[in-house]
């Protein structure tokens, strides 16, 4: 177990910002996790208490007062297996994307178009992340962890509640509930998902079909998007997808229609969804900045930081596009990123 006291954020957010907290604690088993939740309740160490993973969908307004957790907890184990699928048992503190690239190599498939997506399995499991016509709830069984009030749980898929980008553990839960262990249920066989128009344009445009496409391709397919269109938290900051796609009401978008009929849309079971980066490039926002904020040229979804940003310029930033969103289209955007 590691607790350090004014620590730098720096290397625990993918925004590349110079954020400090009150304390950083960093457990590595269920026993330090307790004596970590069991130290909070007896007021020694400051509040509020909230659990991170490894930073890629956060932003820091500024300095956090309290204790910021982090897992390591590690593991990959294979807990139930049939000749057709297999259940792995993850820790939270578990590179999301090595286990994808761990998976293909066993044989497991249902991770491939969820490559590349930076971050940790345990806050992929509290967010629900997804990309290119998948989603990380379809794989999970169940989600195993710890309560505040000193009770472990396993929660069955139903009991997570997910939703697009939620489920309990980020809304009812939020920060009663940490999360050790991810059980996720893949195939042995392998089926493609090129449900996303885009990927499906990609597989044909590679010259490969349905019939003869492997799960390594599609891996290497989402990859090269992905390098092509966002930017890499290496060279530049960013939290990926800033805004979450709004959903709104048939009537809305019908009338939206008629003023913008190439406005583009997917239906979903409460309404039309429609791009983000559509509504802000409408608004002249993409590869535009305000001081050292800026929209990615390529995606204008993805906001990032041209270099020393402060966490409250990329909350302007994101700000002035709520604004211009609203004004002309009547249309709130709610960020995605947790901002602390
Ligand atoms: N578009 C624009 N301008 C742009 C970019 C996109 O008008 O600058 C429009 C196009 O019509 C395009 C549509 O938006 O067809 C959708 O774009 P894209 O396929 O890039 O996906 P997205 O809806 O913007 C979502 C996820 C991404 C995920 C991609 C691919 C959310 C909030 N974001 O973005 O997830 O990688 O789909 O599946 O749902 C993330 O969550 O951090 C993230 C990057």
């Amino acid at each position: 177990m590691q607790i350090c006291k004014n620590h730098s954020l720096r290397a625990h957010n993918t925004f590349g910002l110079d954020a400090t907290c009150a304390c950083f604690a960093e457990y590595d088993s269920l026993d330090e996790l307790r004596q970590l939740v069991a130290a909070y309740q007896n007021n020694e160490l400051p509040t509020p208490l909230f659990h991170i993973g490894a930073g890629s969908n956060l932003l820091f307004a500024g300095h956090f007062p309290g204790t910021l957790l982090h897992s390591g907890i590690r593991g990959i184990e294979v807990v139930e297996e049939t000749p057709d699928w297999v259940v792995l048992r993850v820790g939270a503190a578990e590179n999301f994307d090595d286990l994808v690239a761990e998976t293909l190599r066993r044989g497991f498939y249902g991770l491939e178009n969820l490559s590349l997506i930076p971050g940790e399995v345990g806050a992929a499991a509290v967010q629900n992340i997804g990309a290119y016509g998948s989603e990380i709830e379809q794989y999970i069984d169940s989600v195993e962890g710890y309560q505040v009030n000193g009770k472990t749980y396993r929660y069955t898929h139903e009991q997570c509640g997910y939703g697009y980008r939620t489920s309990v553990f980020k809304t009812l839960l939020k920060e009663r509930f940490f999360v050790t262990h991810v059980y996720l249920r893949l195939s042995r066989h392998f089926t493609p998902n090129l449900s996303y128009k885009a990927l499906k344009t990609l597989v044909l445009e590679a010259g490969l079909d349905e019939t003869s496409i492997t799960a390594d391709d599609i891996r290497c397919l989402v990859i090269h998007t992905r390098k092509e269109k966002l930017p890499m938290p290496e060279t530049t900051g960013s939290a990926g997808s800033f805004f979450m796609n709004p959903v709104v009401k048939p009537e809305v978008f019908e009338a939206l229609q008629q003023t913008y009929p190439d406005i583009p849309h997917y239906s979903v079971a409460r309404g039309e969804k429609i791009p983000a980066a559509w509504l802000i490039e409408q608004t002249g926002w993409r590869g535009k900045s305000k001081g050292r904020a800026g929209v990615w040229p390529k995606q204008a979804l993805v906001l990032v930081n041209l270099g020393g940003a402060t966490g409250k310029e990329i909350i302007a930033l994101s700000q002035a596009i709520q604004h211009d969103v609203y004004e002309k289209f009547g249309i709130m955007l709610q960020p995605e990123v947790n901002i602390l």
